[in-house]
């Protein structure tokens, strides 16, 4: 397919080689990380299940998907993660939950991913800032995960924490947000299947830049809510205080639900361009995942709980 992007664009040649003698040994066994410093994670082999959730919408380019990002750990600007990010070191990475369960531990990447059958979910992403991409995400429902620590029943909110380590993430050395990233959704936002924990895109590991190991993506709110190379995962009793909630209080709100009728403070969140092309397009409710998620935010004021 055209949108599949050529192994050399992504790694060199001898790394490539290398993954690919990986994938071999490990067909059927799961994910792996292999060891080295250069070393990548490598998926269990294709083709995964497909669920197209943007309406045959066609595909951010991969180009465009891993050179124009978010990721201020690695910089402000829109190409500094795929520059800088090659830094971070994505192999022994591990992850802990915590808090309001009843099974919580610190486990390795390739434990906590391991039973969870890998799926291809195509969703919209669109960014605070007015921009969009369509992008096939491989991954999981975090709901799948949550269940397996069984949070109790005073577990209302999850929290997510990024990797701190300004040696890896220079951007950390700069006061830019209050580090490390964090971020949270209410228990049903959470647990709702569309809400996806990601390890790859395209059909690959997810690129340094593009949050890798370990991702959230939550597609029917703004871009922010999903948080990259995630390190901790907690259950708590009361809504927590997000990164951007932090910096910008009256600009970002806990929700965060894509919505044209509530605008951002300082522009229209009416429209937005999809990353790649010229003209602009309305921006849908819950980012046009209002038949799936709508009934989550029922009776709630959108625009208090914006
Ligand atoms: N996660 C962390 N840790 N740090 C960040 O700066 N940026 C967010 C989100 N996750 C960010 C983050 C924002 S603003 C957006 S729009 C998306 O990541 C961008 O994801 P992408 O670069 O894969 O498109």
């Amino acid at each position: 397919m055209s949108r599949e992007p050529r192994p050399s664009e992504i790694t060199p040649e001898s790394l490539y080689r290398r993954r690919r003698e990986f994938l071999k040994h490990s067909i059927g066994i799961g994910l792996l990380a292999a060891s080295g410093p250069a070393a990548a994670l490598v998926l269990p082999k294709g083709p995964y299940p497909r669920r197209d959730v943007a309406d045959g919408e066609k595909l951010t380019s991969w180009k465009h998907a891993t050179t124009y990002n978010n990721f201020y750990e690695f910089g402000t600007g829109k190409e500094d993660p795929a520059e800088n990010a090659h830094r971070l070191k994505t192999d022994s990475w591990s992850v802990t939950i915590e808090g309001e369960c009843e099974k919580p531990g610190t486990f390795a990447f390739e434990d906590l991913v391991r039973p969870h059958a890998l799926e291809e979910r195509i969703y919209r992403l669109r960014c605070v800032e007015g921009w969009s991409m369509v992008i096939p995400w491989l991954g999981f429902p975090l709901g799948d995960l949550l269940r397996r620590f069984r949070p109790t029943s005073r577990a209302k909110y999850v929290v997510f924490e990024t990797l701190y380590d300004p040696e890896q993430m220079p951007g950390q050395k700069w006061p830019i947000l209050k580090w490390p990233y964090v971020e949270g959704l209410r228990m049903d936002e959470a647990m709702h299947p569309l809400t996806l924990l990601a390890v790859g895109m395209y059909g690959k590991v997810l690129p340094n830049q593009n949050g890798a190991p370990l991702r959230l993506v939550v597609p029917w709110k703004y871009g922010f809510k999903s948080i990259k190379s995630i390190v901790k995962i907690r259950f708590q009793e009361r809504q927590p205080v997000t990164t951007w909630m932090r910096a910008a209080p009256r600009e970002y709100g806990f929700y965060s639900n894509v919505n044209p009728e509530v605008d951002h403070p300082r522009w229209s969140q009416k429209k937005e361009r999809r990353i790649g092309e010229f003209f602009k397009r309305d921006t849908l409710m819950f980012n046009g995942y209002a038949e799936e998620v709508a009934h989550l935010y029922r009776g709630m004021d959108l625009r208090k709980y914006f």
